[in-house]
């Protein structure tokens, strides 16, 4: 199992390349299920979540290649066997989005019922509640979740899929991939807005779907025949960049980050400059530049456009060095706090109300040995770590490379110290 030696304080100077959306990549992998055929998508990234997605496409009798170049491939032609079995999908909980897609293109699909994870409980009644709208009948066994369209197929129709919460991103996308599929109409009302599910519509509709609405709360979807294999490049991951942003920020530098979808990251960018920094926005890139203060914010997470519960840690870990007191709210997964025992390690003032922390800024942060315990939470650790006095250590970095490419190898390019090590 590897760890991080990370050496600090250090300031990072230069340019930094944002990869292929992690979040966009996952769900289009499902949606190449549709077809049935050769699709492609030529900049997915290379990560330990998208090689699992692979295992469990592979699984189910799809051939899977990276080309030459670099694409991933996916000839969804031979996929026989609708099944998401459990010691995949317990790896990988996006792996529930291959419900609607096969329940779509085989009238049935039996998934395993992914387990609760270090960020919370994760229910997906909302997933279930969509596709039962659309007439198939589920039930669990043993553990699985199992599904079967009625004998003419799916059926399009009015869909809520609004919850307490706002509403639910991979259930948009499962509902959506069910719908294209279906006879008739489907209207998706409080479909989630994030990027990734337009992301993931611009590609459905590139095969053949009609969606319309996109990026909006209500889609419309008007069911079609058949659908084509595509080639489809995904958006930049705004959670990288925005985790790169956060790591100029926190090491008091300076960082041009390319690929860089910053026009779908308004509430961050908003974020980083109340707290003092220079935000340069460009076509497809922006620079944060440290302007001498590290000032407090309050920060709740939300639906998009609102702040993204995936940059909440790495924000806290920022805020930490900040000159006074900021409260940061957590909308979307209550229990997302793993981190703030780990922060307070290295001797930050974090206090946990409820679903707030108090962050108390303080002057420095001293290295330790710390825990990753989800992907996120490790780059919180890892951004501390390199503004931290000493040495910080990071366990368990696997988590780190489910979410993000060669972590290390981009950030020691652009100052930092970090040693992966083989334990
Ligand atoms: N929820 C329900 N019932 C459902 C579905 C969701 O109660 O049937 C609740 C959840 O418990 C949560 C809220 O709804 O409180 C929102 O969850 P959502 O379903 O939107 O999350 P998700 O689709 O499972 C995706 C991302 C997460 C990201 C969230 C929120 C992927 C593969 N995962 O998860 O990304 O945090 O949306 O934006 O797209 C990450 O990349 O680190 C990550 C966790």
């Amino acid at each position: 199992m590897d760890i991080f030696e990370i050496e600090g304080p250090v300031r990072l100077e230069g340019e930094i390349e944002v990869a292929g959306s992690k979040n966009s990549t996952l769900p289009i992998m499902a949606a190449m299920i549709l077809p049935g055929g050769v699709s492609t998508i030529p900049n997915a990234p290379y990560l330990a979540d998208i090689a699992s997605f692979e295992t469990l496409l592979e699984s189910m009798g799809a051939r899977v290649e990276r080309t030459a170049d670099g694409a991933l491939q996916i000839d969804s032609g031979p996929l026989d066997r609708p099944v998401g079995d459990y010691d995949i999908v317990r790896k990988i909980r996006a792996s529930i989005c291959i419900l609607g897609p096969l329940l779509a293109r085989f009238g049935k699909a039996r998934v395993s019922m992914p387990g609760g994870c270090a960020i919370g409980d994760r229910p997906v009644d909302i997933h279930l509640r969509g596709l039962r709208a659309l007439g198939a009948r589920i039930h669990l066994e043993q553990g699985y979740i199992v599904a079967e369209a009625p004998a003419g197929g799916l059926v399009g129709t009015q869909i809520f899929l609004g919850g307490p919460f706002g509403t639910t991103v991979l259930g948009t996308d499962n509902v959506m991939m069910a719908a294209v599929l279906a006879k008739g109409t489907t209207v998706i009302e409080s479909a989630a807005c994030e990027p990734e599910v337009a992301d993931l519509a611009n590609c459905l509709n590139a095969m053949g779907a009609k969606i319309s609405g996109i990026g909006s709360p209500r889609l419309v979807i008007e069911g079609v025949r058949h659908l084509n294999p595509v080639s489809y490049s995904v958006i930049g991951d705004r959670i990288e960049a925005g985790t790169f942003m956060a790591a100029a920020a926190i090491t008091r530098g300076c960082l041009r980050i390319r690929n860089c979808p910053i026009h779908q990251m308004l509430a961050v960018t908003d974020r980083l400059r109340h707290i003092g920094l220079t935000v340069e926005e460009g076509p497809g890139e922006c620079t944060v530049r440290y302007e001498g203060q590290l000032l407090p914010a309050d920060i709740t997470t939300q639906p998009y456009p609102g702040f993204p519960t995936d940059l909440q840690a790495q924000f806290m870990a920022l805020l930490a060095l900040a000159k006074g007191n900021s409260v940061i709210t957590e909308k979307i997964f209550p229990d997302r706090f793993m981190h703030v025992a780990e922060l307070n390690r290295m001797a930050a003032h974090l206090r946990k109300e409820g679903s707030s922390v108090i962050v108390e800024g303080v002057e420095k942060l001293i290295g330790a040995p710390v825990m990753a315990s989800d992907l996120r939470a490790s780059a919180a650790l890892v951004l501390a770590g390199m503004a931290a006095h000493g040495l910080t250590t990071v366990q368990r970095v696997y988590h780190i490379d489910r979410g993000y490419e060669k972590i290390e190898e981009k950030l020691n390019r652009v100052g930092a110290k970090i040693k992966r090590l083989a334990v």
